[in-house]
């Protein structure tokens, strides 16, 4: 991509990565992305928001050149360090000279471990400070969380622009910088929701906190680290109510304890079906539904878990070990979100039985509440062991009403 510019004095500089298709590790990104940087010129001093990933540097600083010399740069700003936005910043600095960073505290502390620069000329950032650009103010709002800690938004409030960073982001690629020019807006859509639910997912008492720094702010257009830049009157506006309706989900005020299993030749499932019964004796309206993890999307058990009240959690032993579904279930657990929640953990075995307590040493390491009575069968579940297993759902249920 080349430079583009966005409105009076304000330039997209940011390159395209149309071929990524995985960002983070956690995140497929089925469009690609982009390594969103801006320009902002006043009068007397020139700002740079946001620099970009190492890779793209040679096309970045191509883009850089198409508006300005490096070197009139003065500010350097920040929004985050993560190294898609900051990775290239220790190759960029000895071409503006001048420049000084802006970045959060956190930021500045993480800088230095990001750069392993020792002499950085950093300014923090302090909330609700600003730099003046001649004729333009650029103000800095902390934005913790969203979804660093050092994260934070620029303000220009006399463009009503918004250099939101990763906050209000996607990864889609598509040759155009603005949204208005988005050829496939249904495909945007998807991208916007899977970047929510990877980056803000687990912080969603912090973008409703976001979400009210911005309700003042008269937006006109929402410049975003990622993605289309959005604009008021296009995707502005859909993207701010997704933010907002996704970060307070409806609560139908049931108890869930979804019941999670695999099973080689159907014990641990037999166990499964009597630990609901428990749980249903105590909490006769939770929702109390049993999944074999082989025959769901990890995307809809992945919900389930981390939606739920508590869970119950179940492997046979194979060859000394829980199987892979189940922990590939448990890797994908929020563990930010889940910490405390009480979960129970069962199974099958044939003489080791290693799966319960490796699962207990996993969900403990989540900082869940492990209950202590797990239900351990040898091989073919007999009467006592069904009784025993009702008994422990109906005691692990009890805990939650
Ligand atoms: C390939 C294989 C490997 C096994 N390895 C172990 C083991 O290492 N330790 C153990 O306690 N049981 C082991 N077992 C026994 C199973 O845990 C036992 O058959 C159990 O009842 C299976 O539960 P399921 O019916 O829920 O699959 C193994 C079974 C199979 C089929
Ligand atoms: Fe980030
Ligand atoms: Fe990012």
């Amino acid at each position: 991509m080349a430079s583009c510019k966005l409105t009076d004095n304000i330039y997209s500089v940011g390159t395209l990565n149309p071929n990524m298709r995985i960002f983070d590790v956690i995140m497929t990104t089925e469009f690609g992305t982009s390594y969103n940087s801006y320009i902002v010129k006043g009068s007397e001093k020139t700002a740079l928001i946001e620099v970009c990933h190492l890779d793209f540097f040679d096309r970045y600083i191509e883009n850089i050149r198409e508006v300005c010399d490096p070197a009139e740069i003065d500010y350097i700003i920040l929004n985050h360090c993560e190294p898609d936005h900051s990775g290239a910043l220790a190759r960029l600095l000895p071409l503006c000279p001048n420049a000084q960073i802006y970045v959060s505290q956190a930021g500045s502390i993480y800088l230095k471990n990001i750069t392993n620069c020792s002499s950085l000329p950093v300014t923090v950032a302090k909330d609700g400070s600003s730099i003046d650009l001649g004729g333009r103010v650029l103000k800095f709002i902390p934005a913790p969380f969203l979804h660093w800690p050092d994260s934070m938004f620029t303000w220009s409030e006399s463009d009503g622009v918004l250099f939101s960073c990763d906050f209000l982001g996607s990864h889609y690629c598509e040759p155009y910088t603005l949204d208005t020019r988005v050829t496939y807006p249904s495909c945007y859509k998807s991208a916007v929701k899977v970047y929510y639910d990877a980056i803000f997912g687990p912080f969603k008492p912090y973008v409703v906190a976001g979400l009210r720094k911005l309700d003042g702010l008269d937006i006109k257009m929402a410049c975003t680290s990622h993605g289309p830049v959005l604009t008021s009157g296009c995707m502005l506006e859909y993207v701010l109510d997704r933010y907002a309706e996704w970060s307070c989900p409806v609560e139908n005020g049931k108890i869930s304890i979804p019941i999670f299993f695999c099973s080689a030749y159907g014990n641990t499932g037999l166990i499964a079906q009597e630990i609901r019964n428990g749980i249903l004796e105590t909490i006769p309206d939770a929702e109390c539904e049993i999944y074999d993890i082989n025959e769901h999307p990890m995307s809809e058990l992945q919900y389930k878990l981390n939606t739920s009240s508590a869970f119950a959690v179940g492997s046979p032993t194979i060859n000394g070990d829980a199987v892979a579904p189940v922990w590939n279930l448990l890797s994908h657990v929020d563990a930010i979100n889940n910490k405390k929640k009480p979960v129970l953990v069962f199974g099958s075995y044939g003489w080791s039985g290693e799966a319960i307590p490796n699962l207990t040493v996993r969900l403990t390491g989540l900082k869940m509440t492990v209950y202590s009575d797990a239900v351990k069968v040898q091989f073919v579940p007999s009467e006592a062991d069904f009784e025993n297993a009702r008994a422990t759902g109906k005691s692990f249920a009890g805990q939650l009403r």
